[in-house]
């Protein structure tokens, strides 16, 4: 499953990197390599919410880096 973060302007100046940056020791913290594939995107047309635009099973979600361990337990993890 892919795991998409948005690269856009908008979301890079919400810090898209620190969540990219995290999603990635949280794929191997909870041994997801071979079923989370974490990649970049342009811009998701989400660039107004409150937080870095993520794509994930087809949902669209806004997570900032303090909420990234959250939203990584609750929907990543969970559905895999
Ligand atoms: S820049 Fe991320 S949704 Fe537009």
């Amino acid at each position: 499953m892919d795991l998409m973060v948005c690269v856009g302007s908008s979301c890079h100046l919400q810090n898209s990197r620190d969540v990219i940056k995290r999603f990635k020791e949280l794929i191997e913290e909870y041994h997801l390599e071979g079923s989370v594939e974490l990649k970049g995107s342009f811009c998701m047309g989400h660039c107004a919410d409150a937080g870095v635009c993520v794509k994930y099973a087809d949902e669209i979600y806004s997570v900032r880096p303090e909420t990234a361990d959250e939203f990584f337990k609750t929907t990543v993890a969970k559905a895999d």
